[in-house]
C-alpha cells in the first residue's frame, strides 16, 4: 500500500484556480480588453472605429495579420477567398446524412472537423508558413458555406452554390436567403447589419471557446480539429449558446404577460435556477462595449427594415429595471453581446437556432489568428494542474467480494 505521509501534498505547489478566474494561460498582441473600463480593441484599434467603418472581412485580415490591409491587400485576400469557398462535393454526403432537426451548432462542428478529411494538407506536421496560410484561407472561405448550408438544411431547401462575384458578406447572405432560381438582392441594411454584428463577435481574448481553440491546437492539432473544438465550446448557454437562450426567454416572458418585474425577481431569487440570459461578463464589470453598438444597431436596423417586434421593447424594459435592481447593481451584471444581437438576426430572417451558429462565423477570424499566434510563439502543449481529492490507499477487491 501506499504510505500516504510520503505522498506530496500538491495544494502548496499548484495554483488552484478554477473556471481560470485570474490565470493568464498567454501572452498575446491580438485583442486588448479592459472590463472595469469597457473597452476592446482588435490589434490596438477600438471597436467603436471598426464597428462604424470596417467590413468584416478587413477586420479578419486585421485580427489574423495584424494590420489592416492596403486596398491590394484586401482585393488579394477577398480574391483568394473567393477562390476557396467551394467545398468538395463528397462533403454533401456527409452532410446529407444530418437529420434536417438536428441542431445547427452540432451540425457544424462536425462538418468543421470533417475538414480536415477532405483537405488532408492541414495535417502536414510543420507546415511552412505559406502551407499554413492556405489552410487559413480554406478554413475562413468555407465556413460561410457550410453556415449557409445549414440553414438551408433547417428549411428543407436545396443549397445555393457560393458564386465569386460577391465579397464575403454578402456571398454568404446569397448563399442564405437567395434562390437557385432566381437572383435575390440583399437589403445593403442587410448586409450592414451582418457586417457590423460578426465585426463585434470576432474576437474576445481568452474566452472559453478561444481558449480551446488554442489548447487543441497546442497539441499541433490541425486547423480544423482546433476549430471544431472551438465551436463545441461556443456551443453552451453560458457562452455563445446565450443568444439562442435570450430570444427564447424574451419570448416566454412575452408569452407570458411582458411583467418584467416578475422575471427580475425569479433572477434574483437564489432558490430558482433562472438567470437572466444576456446578462452579466466574466470580464466586463461596469458594461459591455459591444452591447452598447448592438444595442443602437438593433434600433436603427429594425427601424429601417420597418419591423416592430414586441420583445426588443421588453428587452429594454428588463434592461432598464435591472440596471436600477441593487442585486444586479452590487454583482456588476449588465447586458452583454448577446443580449440584443438575437433581436437583430430574427429582423434578418434567422431561425433562432442559427444564432449560435452565426456567433461562430463572426468569431472564425478571433480563433484562427489566436490559433496562428499560439503557433507562432512556439507554445508548449496546454495541461492544466490539479489538486487530488479522491482516495489513495485501496487495494483491487475481487468482483465476487465487493
Ligand atoms: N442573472 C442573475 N444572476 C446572475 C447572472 C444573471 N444573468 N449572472 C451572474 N449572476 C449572479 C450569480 O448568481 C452570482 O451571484 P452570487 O454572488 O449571489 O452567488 C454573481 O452574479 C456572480 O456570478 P458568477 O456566475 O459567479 O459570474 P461568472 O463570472 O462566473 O459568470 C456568466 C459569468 C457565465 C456570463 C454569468 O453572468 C451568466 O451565467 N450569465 C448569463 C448567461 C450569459 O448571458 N452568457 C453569455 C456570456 S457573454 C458571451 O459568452 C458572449
Amino acid at each position: 500500500a501506499i504510505d500516504i505521509s510520503k505522498l506530496r501534498d500538491l495544494s502548496g505547489y499548484v495554483t488552484l484556480d478554477i473556471g481560470y478566474k485570474n490565470t493568464g494561460a498567454t501572452k498575446s498582441a491580438i485583442t486588448f480588453l479592459d472590463g472595469e473600463l469597457g473597452i476592446l480593441k482588435y490589434r490596438g484599434y477600438p471597436i467603436e472605429q471598426l464597428a462604424e467603418k470596417a467590413s468584416f472581412i478587413e477586420v479578419a485580415y486585421l485580427l489574423i495579420y495584424g494590420n489592416l490591409p492596403t486596398v491590394d491587400q484586401l482585393k488579394a485576400f477577398q480574391n483568394e477567398l473567393t477562390h476557396h469557398t467551394l467545398l468538395h462535393e463528397d462533403m454533401k454526403k456527409f452532410f446529407d446524412g444530418f437529420p434536417s432537426k438536428s441542431h445547427p451548432m452540432g451540425q457544424l462542428s462536425s462538418l468543421v472537423g470533417a475538414l480536415s478529411a477532405f483537405y488532408p494538407e492541414s495535417l502536414k506536421p510543420n507546415q511552412t508558413p505559406a502551407e499554413q496560410n492556405q489552410s487559413i484561407i480554406k478554413m475562413l472561405a468555407k465556413m460561410a458555406t457550410l453556415v449557409s448550408w445549414i440553414y438551408k438544411k433547417t428549411l428543407g431547401h436545396p443549397v445555393i452554390y457560393p458564386q465569386n462575384k460577391y465579397d464575403y458578406v454578402t456571398n454568404f447572405l446569397n448563399m442564405t436567403f437567395g434562390q437557385r432560381t432566381e437572383e435575390v438582392e440583399i437589403h445593403p441594411v442587410v448586409v450592414s447589419a451582418m457586417n457590423t454584428l460578426l465585426i463585434l463577435h470576432a474576437d474576445h481574448e481568452q474566452n472559453c471557446s478561444t481558449s480551446t481553440v488554442r489548447i487543441v491546437g497546442s497539441s499541433e492539432s490541425n486547423i480544423y480539429a482546433s476549430v471544431s473544438a472551438g465551436i463545441s465550446a461556443l456551443w453552451g448557454p453560458l457562452h455563445g449558446g446565450a443568444n439562442q437562450a435570450v430570444i427564447e426567454m424574451l419570448e416566454q416572458i412575452k408569452e407570458d404577460g411582458g411583467d418584467t418585474d416578475k422575471w427580475i425577481a425569479k433572477a434574483k431569487d437564489k432558490n430558482d435556477p433562472f438567470r437572466l440570459m444576456g446578462f452579466g461578463h466574466r470580464v466586463y464589470k461596469n458594461f459591455d462595449p459591444r452591447a452598447k453598438i448592438i444595442k443602437k444597431a438593433c434600433d436603427d436596423i429594425l427601424e429601417k427594415l420597418g419591423i416592430n417586434d414586441e420583445v426588443l421593447e421588453i428587452a429594454k424594459r428588463l434592461e432598464e429595471v435591472a440596471l436600477k435592481d441593487p442585486y444586479f447593481v452590487e454583482r456588476k451584471l449588465y447586458p452583454n453581446v448577446d443580449f440584443y444581437s438575437g433581436i437583430i438576426y430574427r429582423a434578418l430572417g434567422f431561425p433562432t437556432d442559427m444564432f449560435t451558429v452565426l456567433f461562430a462565423l463572426g468569431r472564425l477570424p478571433g480563433w484562427i489568428a489566436q490559433w496562428k499566434e499560439m503557433k507562432e510563439n512556439k507554445e508548449p502543449i496546454g495541461r492544466p494542474r490539479q489538486i487530488y481529492t479522491g482516495a489513495v490507499n485501496l487495494d483491487y477487491v475481487e468482483l465476487d467480494k465487493r
